[in-house]
């Protein structure tokens, strides 16, 4: 009995986390993201490279890793930046201090953004930049409010207005509302954002994909010794009864 008490308890605390992000109250759109997409994982890779670096650094990750999600030699030599060699770790194209100075707030280092945040909460907080013309820069965001960065991502999704309504008690629905299409549609947008979040994710754990291998194999060696264990206290046994 006390043995079910104390599992129970393991259960409750495993969960803690989970209640603690579900009562912050803003709700996070499901990232589409499936890191055995290894054609989702590349395009997030030249999307992040080609959009991403001009501000964000992403310190921990080398170029050449990019092998990992199936890229060639020569493929990624067409993506690297001026300068850097296949064997670099991925720098901002702007200094930390610049950047600062700028836009009021440095941009974070990107390498393990999605195991501290989570991927949902960044497929959502892309695409909830809104226009706000009392910011800076022009923009908001609904998750992230007073964000620092600019939409750069404007001009492919287009913008957004944020409508509040009110609900009696005084409960408010915040929503956005596409107000100017961008270059590409919600679809292919929402797509894009989603290939992009699959790379942060790849990127904050690089190991991962090779761990779900490991893991298996270890299952399966788990289960063959399960079945040899099994055989042996028959033949221990046998003799007994
Ligand atoms: C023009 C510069 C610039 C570019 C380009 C840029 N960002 Fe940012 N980003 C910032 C700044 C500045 C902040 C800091 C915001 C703050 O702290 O208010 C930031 C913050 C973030 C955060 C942190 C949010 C949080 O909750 O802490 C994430 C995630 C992020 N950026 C992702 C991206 C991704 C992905 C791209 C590429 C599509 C990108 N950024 C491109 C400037 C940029």
């Amino acid at each position: 009995m006390k043995l079910i008490k104390k599992l129970w308890l393991l259960v409750l605390l495993s969960m803690a986390p989970v209640m603690v992000s579900a009562s912050t109250g803003v709700h996070l759109d499901k990232a589409p993201a499936s890191l055995s997409d290894k054609a989702s994982l590349q395009r997030g890779a030249q999307f992040f490279v080609a959009n991403c670096l001009a501000c964000h650094s992403a310190a921990y990750l080398r170029y050449n890793r990019l092998m990992d999600i199936g890229m060639s030699e020569e493929e990624i030599r067409k993506l690297l930046p001026e300068g850097s060699k296949l064997g670099s770790t991925m720098q901002a194209m702007m200094d930390s201090e610049s950047a600062k100075m700028a836009f009021g707030a440095a941009p974070p280092d990107l390498s393990v953004i999605a195991r501290s945040r989570g991927t949902d909460y960044l497929y959502t907080y892309l695409r909830s930049f809104y226009v706000d013309p009392t910011r800076p820069s022009g923009v908001n965001n609904v998750i992230f409010p007073l964000a620092a960065m600019p939409n750069i991502l404007g001009p492919l999704q287009g913008d957004q207005e944020l409508v509040v309504e009110k609900h009696e008690g005084g409960h408010e629905v915040q929503t956005l509302k596409l107000t100017t299409p961008g270059t590409m549609s919600t679809k292919e947008f929402d797509a894009t954002v989603g290939d992009l979040v699959n790379f942060l994710d790849f990127m904050g754990e690089p190991a991962k994909l090779v761990r779900y291998t490991y893991g298996y194999i270890v299952i399966g060696f788990l289960f063959l010794l399960l079945l040899l264990t099994y055989a042996l206290k028959k033949e221990f046994w046998k003799d007994v009864h």
